[in-house]
């Protein structure tokens, strides 16, 4: 322990004095579009260090991930084939779309198979991004190379003048402090995170056009925040946050980042050609109890390492920027009014909830920093539904950190709006549509959303802490969204319709759709998963229909599965005695 302790510090000490050389050209992921991506998750080695093969995982590489650039209103498909060894899952983090497709710790995808989620894209222009999210996976596949950007275009973005020549002006930037052990194999569940990488790339440099520049920050850290800003205070302009365009761009010199989170950002390198610029992280800045802040806790609590950690409330540079000639159609102004927004009225709330954040008990100063931590007294469990939401319900949800660190909540399916910190309007940046909001120590933050378009009465969604230390060892919930507005269950999901009536039912329940799909398999099971019923039907024209016996079923729940060429719906069904 002592002796790695000496060898990880002298590392660190060579990368400090190399950094300023920045000798690497920033890796741009390359960009796919259109409507059906083919994306292989695969494991390799990758040469991170020189006289190294460090084992990796990446998306059609062994190193990272394609960005991904969709359109709003378009459908689209995914194939992910797993070819990693290991069983994973991908979550299009940030993406409204029906949880079956959400990548959670739910939708497996087995070494060797391929898994199609396919969804219409109803998010506004913004940068999302896909990442693994298997049960205590999540640290270990995304350390190991699995993020990607997706880039979501719509028309409210596209009437503005605005950089958009992807790689060019307009430039991803995911940001990850990763931890190495002695022989440079990516470690996890450590406070050794000492080498910061942006797009995979170490040290890099990025020549940029001398006129306005759109940088996507995304922070894909295990656990880092980041106060990022530019040498000599340079003023740039803010324009997106996590799930879309703001309403007006607004002037900063700082913009702290959380893991999950995202800001658009455009930077006015007009006449600074042949001049040298850093994006560099203000770690002096970050407020104490922040992971990457010079400190965690304040009733003497300690996380083994972490003061260790040279990087912890220092500052350093994160990406060299080299400005070139303009290019000849450069964007030279930044607009100030952008896509209006009308957060949901407090007058249309259904529901609060509350969402508490302590330590697992006994509560120690130790654990009170970290961890692992619950939320109101629960750790995740795969089989356990923690909330049950109403579809189309407004619900302001209250998030409570009873802990001595800051954690970021992620909630999946929705956007949100920040409605206040400890009672106070959110600053700027934390304004408009969001998706992760970081929790300080001893805050309280509530933020406002709705539940539309997806309901599900079986398959949840996620909420977690964004530190995927944090969320791997149990910081998330799940829910489900239910739609109650009447027995008739009607299913629609892109090839199919189904509708299952009467439920609840006591003799029978009959099953009627509509399918482009040439077979369709209907089994009925009971909570225990064993199989009571199942026919195989061939659809006429599309159409098909079929009734389930329930007569002889005991009062209860029971599951139905409707299989077709493409897809399984899952319904959960009530027999009653009426
Ligand atoms: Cu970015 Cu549930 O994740
Ligand atoms: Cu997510
Ligand atoms: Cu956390």
């Amino acid at each position: 322990m002592k002796l790695l302790y000496t060898i990880s510090l002298s590392w660190i000490a060579l990368l400090c004095a190399s950094q300023s050389y920045a000798q690497n050209t920033l890796y741009i992921p390359p960009a796919l579009t259109g409507t059906t991506f083919n994306l292989s998750a695969q494991s390799g080695t990758t040469t991170l260090f020189s006289g190294f093969n460090t084992p990796t995982y990446g998306i059609n590489g062994t190193w990272m991930a394609p960005t991904l650039i969709i359109n709003k209103g378009d459908s689209v498909t995914f194939n992910v084939t797993n070819n990693l060894p290991v069983s994973t899952t991908i979550h299009w983090h940030g993406l409204h779309l029906p949880s079956k497709w959400d990548g959670g710790p739910h939708q497996i995808i087995n070494t060797g198979s391929i898994w199609s989620p396919r969804f219409k894209v109803m998010n506004d222009a913004a940068t999302f991004w896909y990442h693994p999210h298997g049960d205590k996976k999540t640290e270990l596949h995304v350390s190991k190379g699995m993020a990607g950007m997706i880039i979501v275009k719509d028309a409210a973005e596209a009437a503005l003048t605005l950089p958009r020549t992807y790689g060019v002006d307009d430039i991803p930037v995911i940001i990850q402090s990763k931890a190495f052990d002695v022989l440079k194999q990516i470690a996890i569940a450590t406070e050794d995170d000492t080498t910061v990488f942006v797009n995979g790339t170490m040290q890099p440099y990025l020549n940029a056009p001398a006129q306005v520049i759109r940088l996507r920050l995304l922070n894909g850290s295990t656990s880092r925040s980041f106060k990022l800003g530019f040498t000599g205070n340079l003023a740039f302009s803010l324009i997106g946050n996590d799930a879309g365009l703001l309403d007006t761009s607004t002037t900063l010199t700082r913009i702290q980042i959380a893991p999950g989170e995202r800001y658009e950002i455009l930077l006015n390198l007009t006449g600074k050609q042949s001049q040298t610029i850093y994006l560099k992280n203000f770690g002096t800045e970050l407020t104490n109890g922040i992971h990457g802040s010079a400190q965690v806790g304040t009733t003497g609590g300690m996380i083994p390492g972490y003061v260790d950690n040279k990087l912890n409330g220092a500052d350093f540079n994160v990406l060299k920027i080299m400005v070139t000639a303009p290019t000849s159609t450069p964007v030279t102004t930044i607009p100030t009014t952008l896509v209006p927004k009308s957060p949901f009225p407090i007058s249309s709330v259904n529901k609060e909830r509350t969402f508490l954040f302590l330590p697992e008990p006994p509560s120690t100063p130790d654990k009170m920093v970290e961890g692992p931590f619950l939320i109101n007294g629960n750790s995740f469990d795969m089989n356990i539904v923690n909330d049950t939401v109403k579809l189309g319900h407004t619900e302001i949800w209250k998030l409570v950190n009873g802990t001595e660190i800051a954690h970021p909540f992620h909630i999946h399916d929705v956007w949100f709006y920040v409605l206040d910190i400890n009672g106070v309007p959110p600053p700027l940046y934390e304004r408009g549509k969001k998706d992760v909001i970081l929790v300080m120590p001893k805050d309280t933050v509530r933020f406002i959303t709705k539940f539309e378009d997806f309901a599900d009465p079986i398959v949840p969604f996620m909420y977690h802490c964004h530190l995927l230390h944090h969320e791997d060892e149990g910081m998330m919930g799940s829910f489900i969204v239910v739609d109650s507005t009447t027995s008739v269950k009607n299913y629609q999901q892109d090839n199919m319709i189904v509708k299952v009536y009467p439920n609840p039912a006591a003799t029978s329940w009959l099953v009627e759709g509509g399918t482009d799909s040439k077979e369709i398999k209907v089994t009925l099971y009971d909570l225990m998963g064993k199989m009571l019923f199942t026919r195989l039907l061939s659809p006429v024209s599309g159409k098909f229909a079929t009734s389930v016996n329930a007569d002889l079923l005991p009062v209860g729940l029971y599951v139905l599965k409707i299989n077709s060429e493409f897809s399984t719906q899952t319904l959960q069904l009530l027999k009653s005695n009426y």
